[in-house]
């Protein structure tokens, strides 16, 4: 079944040669530069801590730069076949026409880092001038248009299977087309604004981001070509290549087809820095924290995903490992849209006789609405939250923070701060998990491979 050549796959060890310098880097910069974030007011007290000496924060904008000058920096390697291949042309005195250089990759390569820098400038903005969560949400979408005009180029397909029990309906395939952009744009913008609301206590953004990059990464693995060993029990699972949303399978792309494992390898170059600067950086972030990751962070590390998600043509595996982001976002709506108060920060209420956290609450100063009321008393129907009332009245007077921190206190009783985000990462770990079983065990069930 692998009759096309498949690309060489040196550049890959290659980048994981930078990506161990990204981590050394990352290691040694960000306690170095700490004193000069705080002289430049960049800095943050810990809010769950009882000391208050001034923590350097926007730490995020020393990952972001190392990652993409890396990334830059390693253009030429991923591009290294073509450009021998070039060479070789030449000295043959042979026609261009067979040694095209892949235009088409080198722009989906150089428009995601126009992604990542945009994110990069919008999160250090934001670290700096606190903008107005409403106002940042339309930046990334902006962001996201050179990725959709890239996907627009190649083919622009807005296809999408249908599941089995549907197709009698839609048939087999349903083009969603302008709807399909909306989506992926979204999809932007609710990468990185996801992280930034799942935050507030040490190492919270950064390991979110550690969990689903290894997850990418063990994603990709599937699709390079393997020894024959290794492929058989893959096959088994069933061609699930053809099952991705927004894929050329139906132009009869098959598993290992050299199209698929170099959208799988470019997600790799983006990810195995990304893996890189993230324990890199959890190393000074985690419990008691040295440094604050900041927005930039939250920003760059959720675009780089939705760049990989739309480049390589697996944005819906990609929501898959999102599902604790989700959750949590689902949980925030009546907070985020007005519905129930939000305060500056929902993080958890520290008892520092104990050190334990416990959930933190919500104050209404003048009485809900009757929606409110309803949605609230819905969610804690659901176990999703507690609410304090008036003894007589029964009017709502308090809630928890709509936050999954606040939920795992709540359902699981008070922890320290390091328990937390270790639930935090246990919880996101098992939503890979279920994202893989789902994805590859499951989609068989609905979608024929
Ligand atoms: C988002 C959350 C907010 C949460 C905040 C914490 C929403 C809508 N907003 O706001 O509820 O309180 O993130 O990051 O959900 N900090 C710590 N410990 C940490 C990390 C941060 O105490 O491990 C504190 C520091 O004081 C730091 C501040 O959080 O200065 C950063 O908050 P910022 O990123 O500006 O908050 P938002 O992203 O606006
Ligand atoms: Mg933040």
């Amino acid at each position: 079944p692998f009759i096309e050549p498949i690309p060489p796959l040196p550049a890959l060890y290659t980048s994981f040669g930078f990506s161990i310098f990204a981590l050394l880097a990352t290691l040694y910069t960000i306690p170095a530069v700490g004193p000069a974030f705080i002289k430049a007011n960049l800095k943050g007290v810990d809010l769950l801590k009882n000391d208050k000496v001034p923590i350097p924060e926007s730490q995020g904008l020393v990952c972001a730069s190392i990652y993409i000058l890396l990334l830059i920096l390693f253009i030429p390697f991923a591009f290294s076949d073509s450009i021998s291949n070039f060479a070789n042309a030449r000295k043959t005195r042979e026609g261009m026409s067979v040694t095209e250089f892949p235009h088409y990759q080198l722009s989906v390569y150089l428009s995601s880092l126009l992604s990542l820098l945009i994110a990069t400038l919008l999160g250090f903005l934001d670290d700096v001038f606190d903008i107005r969560w409403r106002h940042k949400i339309p930046i990334p979408i902006i962001a996201s248009i050179p990725l959709l005009m890239v996907y627009y180029a190649e083919r622009g397909n807005t296809h999408v299977v249908v599941p089995i029990p549907l197709r009698p309906m839609f048939g087999t395939l349903m083009n969603l087309g302008p709807l399909y952009y909306i989506y992926m744009s979204l999809l932007s913008t609710f990468a990185t604004n996801s992280f930034n609301i799942l935050a507030g206590i040490n190492g919270s953004e950064v390991s979110q981001a550690l969990i689903i990059a290894v997850s990418v990464i063990l994603n990709d693995l599937l699709y390079l070509p393997w020894p024959l060993d290794f492929r058989i029990p893959l096959h088994l699972l069933g061609n699930n290549a053809e099952v991705e949303i927004g894929g050329v399978w139906s132009a009869g792309m098959s598993y290992g087809s050299k199209q698929l494992v170099e959208r799988h390898l470019f997600s790799l170059y983006f990810m195995l820095p990304m893996v890189a600067v993230c324990i890199g950086f959890m190393y000074h972030n985690w419990y008691p924290a040295r440094a604050f990751p900041g927005d930039t962070l939250c920003y760059v590390t959720g675009m780089a995903f939705a760049v990989v998600g739309i480049q390589a043509h697996f944005s819906k595996t990609l929501l898959l490992f999102f599902l604790p982001q989700i959750f949590n976002f689902l949980l925030s709506c009546p907070q985020l849209f007005g519905l129930v108060p939000c305060p500056r920060h929902r993080v958890p209420r520290i008892d520092h006789t104990t050190n334990l956290l416990h959930p933190s609450k919500t104050l209404f100063l003048k009485p809900p609405s009757k929606l409110t009321s309803f949605v609230l008393r819905t969610f804690e129907t659901l176990g999703l939250t507690d609410l304090t009332t008036h003894a007589s009245t029964g009017m709502i007077l308090e809630a928890n923070n709509l936050t999954i921190l606040n939920f795992f206190l709540l359902r699981l009783g008070p922890m320290n701060e390091k328990r937390l985000v270790q639930t935090l990462m246990c919880s996101q770990m098992a939503g890979s998990l279920l994202a893989f079983t789902v994805r590859y065990g499951l989609a068989g069930l609905v979608y024929d491979g």
